[in-house]
């Protein structure tokens, strides 16, 4: 079994029709999405917004009905993944480079149910490099900056060698603390950097956990 595609389609359990749903971004909510794509055709009734370009062009592709997100004033819910969760349901997410739009969408929406395999499940963030979104502009500067709160960043680069570049055309830091002691100081202290866009620890926004483990099983924390 494989533990994203089962945490993936049990988390679209949560979709009523009439809901307008965040759609996150990555492999594991990419069962959700092909889950709701089958739903769609079938008659539910629903509205995407969607948290990258890469999951705007699968829904378009399923057929999904989309709206932008300048257009709602909240969602009723939000299916994302995440490359850790806390037991304090505290995340890193960024691991795809979407983590801006993603915290965007997750901020105004009524429920954020987290799509996740039990390897990803830990009881303290940071061995998982977090992901930090930030300008261009002098990014040297910035990621001298984001070192003294105490860890090595490194910009994302592609396969050929050139920077990553996000939907939003920035860089991604990639910040390696190994252990994050205060997640929450952490996410305002690196927030309060110019040149620092958004960050990818979500904090006080997840409500749910569904867990998919190698076994089949699903358990919803
Ligand atoms: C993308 C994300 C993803 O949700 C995160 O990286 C998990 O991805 P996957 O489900 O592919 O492991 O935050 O920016």
């Amino acid at each position: 079994m494989n533990p994203k595609k089962i945490a993936g389609e049990k988390a679209v359990h949560y979709v009523e029709d009439g809901m307008t749903v965040g759609l996150g971004t990555g492999s594991t909510v990419y069962f959700s999405i092909i889950k709701l794509g089958e739903l769609v055709k079938e008659g539910l009734d629903i509205k995407g917004v969607p948290t990258s370009i890469q999951t705007e062009k699968l829904a378009i592709d399923l057929g999904i009905p989309l709206v932008s997100m300048s257009s709602v004033d909240y969602l009723d819910l939000t299916i994302d993944g995440a490359d850790e969760a806390n037991h304090d349901f505290e995340l890193i997410k960024g691991g795809g480079g979407a983590l801006l739009r993603e915290k965007m969408v997750a901020s105004i929406s009524e429920k954020f149910i987290v799509v996740i395999d039990e390897t990803k499940y830990v009881t303290q963030l940071g061995k998982f490099p977090l992901p930090v979104e930030i300008v261009p502009f002098s990014w040297e500067t910035t990621i001298n900056t984001i070192k003294k709160l105490g860890c090595t960043p490194k910009i994302r680069m592609n396969q050929d060698a050139s920077p990553f570049v996000t939907d939003n055309q920035n860089y991604i830091a990639d910040c390696y603390f190994e252990m994050i002691d205060n997640p929450a100081e952490l996410n305002q202290q690196l927030n309060m950097i110019s040149g620092v866009v958004e960050n990818g620890l979500f904090i006080n926004m997840a409500d749910s956990i569904v867990l998919g483990k190698e076994n089949g099983e699903v358990t919803i924390i």
